[in-house]
């Protein structure tokens, strides 16, 4: 499956305490857990001795402990201790097949193949932006059809009218796309906002860019001509927790340092609840790759349709 060679998100990183906690990706159920360092751990949620779900079990000196029979692993996933058989020493076959985690942008992110990337996003290393992550959102349908409304302009004046749009305004300028190595960019976007960010006290234009950076993650840059220099960026990372149910954050990269972190979450969430019930409304829930209608103002979509099928990515997509 070519959607595991990604690392994805799965979880904010301060969910992760002393319990386990069970989390699904790519339609398999999975656990994570912090071993004796405190560092995080993931592994199938199920236990090889009789399949029961690790996650019902507990986390006893950084070694998980299944909740049937009591065998616990280390954080290697080897086996260390059968209580039944406390003499025993359990060989490498009563182990768990542990997978990558990593804690990058406030979240815990899997590797179901080793080394698997994250997306790039260099703003995070920018001290001159305020990061926070808004999310997460547990979405109704798939991570391609999220996608593609993060990347989709049109439907400013309708769907957030009075805040990223207005009717007047709808007419699209004629954007770009380019292939890049991780995906494609949208460069030329420009949009008239009545209320741009949380800080905006009248309309004005807005120009954007957008960057594939993953199959299920895009960036969107509200560029410095019109900002004092400096550049907003807010990455989308969508989680396909199964192929028609998905877990979004936003991570910002903001030039607004006067805002509390629940204003700018405040206003991020009535954006995104205006695309949801949007987005949980159309059918098929996976992207069509075919059966659906494009106008040229949909380049951007069609650059995606386009390289989800040329990379084989098939989780969320009706070809
Ligand atoms: S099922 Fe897990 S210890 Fe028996
Ligand atoms: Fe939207």
């Amino acid at each position: 499956m070519v959607e595991k060679r990604f690392a994805h998100p799965v979880l904010d990183a301060s969910a992760l305490g002393e319990a386990p906690v069970a989390v699904r990706l790519l339609g398999d159920d999975l656990v994570l857990w912090r071993d004796a360092a405190g560092s995080p751990r993931a592994a199938p949620d199920r236990c090889p001795h009789r399949g029961t779900r690790l996650s019902l079990g507990r986390v006893c000196d950084g070694q998980l402990e299944c909740p049937y029979h009591g065998w616990r692993f280390e954080g290697s996933g080897r086996c260390a201790h059968i209580p039944a058989l406390p003499a025993f020493e359990p060989p490498a076959s009563h182990g768990l097949a542990t997978l990558g985690v990593v804690e990058a942008h406030g979240l815990l992110w899997l590797q179901l193949q080793p080394d698997a990337p994250l997306p790039r996003f260099d703003a995070e290393t920018d001290a001159r932006l305020r990061k926070l992550n808004v999310g997460p959102y547990v979405v109704a349908t798939s991570a391609p059809r999220i996608v593609e409304n993060f990347l989709d302009l049109a439907h400013f004046g309708f769907v957030h009218e009075g805040w990223l749009g207005d009717r007047a305004h709808v007419a699209l300028a004629d954007y770009r796309t380019e292939p890049t190595p991780t995906g494609f960019v949208a460069t030329g976007c420009r949009a008239w906002q009545p209320k741009s960010n949380r800080l905006s006290t009248e309309g004005s234009w807005v120009d954007y860019r957008y960057e594939l950076l993953a199959p299920y993650a895009a960036l969107l840059s509200k560029l410095p001509e019109r900002q004092g220099g400096y550049r907003d960026d807010i990455a989308l990372l969508v989680s396909p927790v199964d192929e028609e149910t998905s877990r979004v954050w936003f991570r910002m990269a903001l030039t607004d340092f006067d805002s509390s972190d629940a204003e700018i979450s405040a206003f991020q969430h009535t954006i995104f609840t205006q695309d949801q019930p949007v987005l949980e409304s159309q059918r098929p829930k996976r992207l069509p790759l075919s059966g659906e209608v494009h106008c040229a103002a949909d380049r951007s979509s069609a650059a995606y349709r386009r390289y989800l099928k040329e990379h084989a990515i098939t989780f969320g997509v009706t070809p």
